[in-house]
């Protein structure tokens, strides 16, 4: 499928801009949900970690809290309003640098980190074969993608008035094969009423 990419990006820009200065407090006790879900990612102290689509940075202080002072902490978000809640939420310091990016083109080298954190992401890349490639591009040989949701799908789309279908890119077996065929080995899947969370390892190259 081909896709417009300027039409792509300035949908999603519109959709989360108009969302950006409301977002923390549609949900306020999601913390401890980010905090757990970044617990079971097996970072290190000293690690380099993306938080792609970061928005808010809701995830920051964890990431910052596993990875102590001498890792690095990254966060990419296409919504410039997005990016702006990040200083007003007071997360700004939890954070090395934060970029403007799409996370399908990362203005990161080939193997600089060692994972990636994408809450919310994966359903809002119109290319997510692209996105997926681009982040094994950046992770390293056996570095992590975790792609989390701190409610599931069933109850995902309860919340939103609708029903889950069987071509959801995360399902499970569609997942799989995608991670498969952009340079992913899925290692486990959870999706309970309370946490959505894919754990996957990058393939060697
Ligand atoms: C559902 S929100 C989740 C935000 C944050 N991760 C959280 O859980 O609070 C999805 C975020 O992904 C961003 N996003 C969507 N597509 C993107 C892309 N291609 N590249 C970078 N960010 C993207 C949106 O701007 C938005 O901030």
């Amino acid at each position: 499928m081909t896709h417009d990419l300027a039409a792509d990006r300035a949908a999603v820009r519109a959709f989360f801009g108009e969302r950006a200065a409301r977002w923390d407090t549609r949900f306020p006790d999601d913390g401890p949900a980010f905090a757990a879900a970044v617990d079971d990612i097996g970072l290190r102290p000293g690690d380099a970690v993306l938080d792609a689509g970061c928005g808010t940075g809701r995830a920051l202080p964890a990431l910052r809290a596993v990875v102590g002072p001498g890792g690095t902490v990254l966060g990419a978000d296409l919504t410039p309003a997005m990016l702006e809640e990040v200083a007003r939420a007071g997360r700004r310091d939890a954070a090395d640098a934060l970029f403007l990016a799409d996370v399908s083109q990362l203005p990161l080298r080939d193997g600089c980190l060692d994972a990636v954190f994408g809450a919310g992401l994966i359903s809002h890349l119109p290319g997510p074969e692209s996105g997926l490639r681009e982040l094994a591009r950046v992770v390293r040989p056996q570095g992590s993608l975790a792609l989390f949701h701190p409610v599931g799908r069933a109850a995902l789309a309860a919340r939103q008035g609708k029903q889950i279908t069987s071509d959801d890119i995360r399902a499970e077996p569609r997942l799989r094969a995608l991670l498969a065929t952009t340079g992913w080995r899925l290692l486990s899947y959870v999706d309970e009423d309370e946490r959505y969370l894919a754990l996957a390892e990058r393939e060697a190259r």
